[in-house]
């Protein structure tokens, strides 16, 4: 597991000298004494960085030169964009889990700090929303964040639309496709769903003691390759790009994005979220059939409300919030 931390340990000061080189060599002496360490040393962090999967070519006389970085989500990797970050400061990975919302949890429990990310390369027993299970195999980036806001837990559901907005940010910045974003919290390419939110709360009468905010997306990964049901319904980046997309990349992307609206959030700013929201919205100005617990109501998605819940107009012109359920859209208004 990777544990947190701004200062670095050997094998991460030699993947970052080495990375300075840019695909240029270094000598092992010159690492050596850079890192004022020996250089049978420097020569046992190089076995573990190819180890790990870093392509490290090593020619007699000349060193040591980095030509490739494998795509997993190291927390070196990734908190090195992110070290005096709010959000991902601190990434624990892991191989496998059950579920990282059930990690981050236990984290949280345990005093886990604000901005702490837990990050799974496959999840056994992901969660989706509506308890129902989220496929999670190679190739996606499946992740959960703990969040302390000291704010009222009323204002709890603007931080799953939020990650919405960041994950739909974040597939524009690195993927240069459109996502749009259908309520509360998927986000859909081309009309298919290629990200999931899931956010779980723990909260006293008026005040959050934290919130778990779970994203899930099919990067490299085809759902409908794994499930047939989800041929119509899923889509991944991959598929939607035609070029494999670099994970790391995209959750470095991700947790910027994601670090920009919760310092909007923290200011109180819910409106700037609800707008970005809006503008990226798939669901407004549509006719749909919300269903929630075994009931449903049809009508006109015309706005979003202070806290983050859908407003429908109804056949009978009347106006009705609703705060939780699966959108269906019927027909465009
Ligand atoms: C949905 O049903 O749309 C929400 C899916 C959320 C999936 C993510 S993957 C990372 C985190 N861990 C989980 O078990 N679930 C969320």
């Amino acid at each position: 597991m990777g544990e947190a931390s701004v200062a670095l340990n050997a094998k991460e000061l030699v993947l970052k000298s080495l990375k300075e080189k840019d695909g240029k060599f270094v000598s092992g002496e010159k690492l050596s004494a850079e890192l004022k360490v020996t250089r049978a040393a420097v020569w046992k962090q190089i076995q573990a960085l190819r180890k790990d999967g870093y392509t490290i070519e090593s020619k007699p006389k000349l060193g040591y030169r980095l030509l490739g970085v494998p795509d997993v989500l190291f927390p070196w990797e990734i908190q090195a964009q992110r070290g005096r970050s709010l959000i991902g400061h601190s990434v624990h990975r892991f191989d496998e889990l059950d579920s990282t919302m059930d990690k981050a949890e236990e984290l949280a429990q345990a005093g886990g700090e604000e901005g702490l990310v837990v990050v799974a390369e496959t999840q056994k027993r992901g969660k989706g929303r509506m308890g129902r299970m989220w496929l999670s195999p190679q190739g996606g980036v499946w992740l959960s964040i703990i969040l302390r806001p000291k704010i009222h837990p009323r204002y709890a559901p603007i931080l799953s639309l939020m990650a919405a907005v960041a994950v739909a940010r974040a597939i524009w910045r690195v993927c240069h496709l459109e996502a749009k974003l259908k309520w509360p919290n998927d986000v859909l390419l081309e009309g298919r769903k290629v990200s999931g939110i899931l956010t779980k709360i723990n909260a006293e009468t008026d005040l959050i003691n934290y919130v778990i905010v779970g994203v899930g997306v099919n990067v490299n990964v085809n759902p409908a390759s794994l499930d047939p049901r989800l041929r119509e319904a899923a889509t991944c980046l991959k598929d939607e790009a035609g070029r494999e997309i670099s994970r790391t990349t995209f959750v470095q992307v991700l947790l910027e994005e994601k670090e920009k609206l919760y310092r909007l959030f923290l200011r109180r700013d819910f409106t700037a979220i609800l707008n970005a929201w809006k503008r990226l919205s798939d669901t407004l100005g549509r006719w749909v059939r919300v269903e929630f617990q075994g009931e449903a109501v049809e009508g006109e998605a015309v706005d979003l409300d202070g806290t983050g819940g859908l407003l429908l107009k109804l056949a009978d012109g009347s106006l009705r919030q609703v705060l939780a359920g699966d959108v269906k859209v019927l027909r465009n208004r």
